[in-house]
């Protein structure tokens, strides 16, 4: 049995995170700079059955067996064999990595369990579908976020720009036009299951209120799918700027979010967002071009940690 890898990339969330938890339509896209990769090969000599999982990243260099059974690699692993219906199977190690930042809004959790759960199937000679994938991963980010809407593990495993809503068939769409953004990362470890939890409650104790948040919200989406369809790239800008307002008005953003987006605006950006569960974690730009490398500068500058400048659509 050959040594088999497999990987996922990264995401940022365009336009309505939070609101689609409640039905409310989102635009999340691959970022193909980053991403996660597991490599299964066998263990040549070891009992059958035995798994051993190697994942520098995170300090984990042990037996299946040993890892709790609710964590995230190990339930990625588990929920693959029983897809597959597999109780005795050669022993493999699988050695996981991943250069997209841990709990920052990226879709990290989501791309390292697409990545066990296709080299896991490919190495015992099965090829899920995307949709199996998708689905799979999705049941190990119920685990850790609680109540996710489904779309970071739909992004990742298709590797295309989705326009999502929960519980319907997913769609992706074209982008008549690339264009650039730049991600920056506040540096700050920010649980999104903690986020969508807050929102939630917050929600429940006033429904009028928040569900007027959302529909703003799942307007935004709509309106920037169809800029996206039509090559209108500008008019994107001041949605992610309302759209960043209505995250505020939701208690999801933080003092170095909103930093970092008066920066990006301050430096020319066309529009800028918290990207994902929010609290921390990254917030994105939209930007000419030529632009790109100035708008990352001033980000640097005001005190993001790191930062991406991704084309979309390319
Ligand atoms: O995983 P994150 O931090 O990119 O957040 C996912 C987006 C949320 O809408 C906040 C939650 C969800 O499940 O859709």
């Amino acid at each position: 049995m050959p040594a088999l890898s497999a990987s996922a990339p990264g995401k940022i969330i365009l336009f309505g995170e939070h609101s689609v938890v409640y039905q409310q339509p989102a635009i999340a896209v691959p970022v193909m700079q980053v991403k996660a990769k597991a490599i299964a090969t066998p263990a040549i000599g070891k009992p059958s059955n035995s798994v051993q999982v190697i994942a520098p990243d995170i300090e984990i260099n042990s037996t299946l067996k040993t890892l709790p059974l609710d964590h995230a690699i190990s339930m990625a692993i588990d929920i693959t064999l029983k897809e597959l219906g597999i109780s005795n199977h050669p022993a493999f190690n699988l050695r996981i990595s991943s250069t997209i930042p841990l709990a920052a809004g990226l879709g990290s959790g989501a791309a390292v369990s697409v990545a066990i759960i296709r080299v896991v199937a490919n190495f015992l000679g099965h090829n899920l579908s995307d949709k199996v994938v998708s689905d799979l991963a999705f049941e190990v980010e119920k685990i850790h976020h609680g109540t996710p809407s489904g779309i970071d593990n739909s992004v990742v495993t298709y590797a295309q720009p989705v326009y999502f809503i929960k519980d319907q068939l997913l769609e992706t769409f074209p982008i008549q036009k690339p264009f650039t953004i730049v991600i920056g990362d506040t540096g700050i470890k920010s649980s999104t299951a903690v986020s969508v939890g807050d929102v939630r409650e917050a929600w429940q104790a006033d429904p009028a209120k928040y569900e007027k948040y959302f529909e703003a919200c799942g307007k935004i989406a709509k309106q920037a799918r169809e800029h996206i369809e039509n090559g209108e790239i500008e008019k994107l800008g001041p949605l992610m700027n309302d759209n960043h307002e209505w995250l505020q008005e939701m208690n999801v953003s933080s003092q170095e979010l909103d930093d970092l987006v008066q920066a990006a605006r301050d430096a020319g950006a066309w529009g800028a967002k918290l990207s994902g569960g929010g609290r921390g974690g990254n917030m994105i730009a939209l930007v000419d071009p030529d632009a790109s490398e100035s708008v990352a500068d001033a980000l640097i500058k005001a005190g993001a940690v790191q930062t991406i400048i991704t084309k979309v659509g390319e």
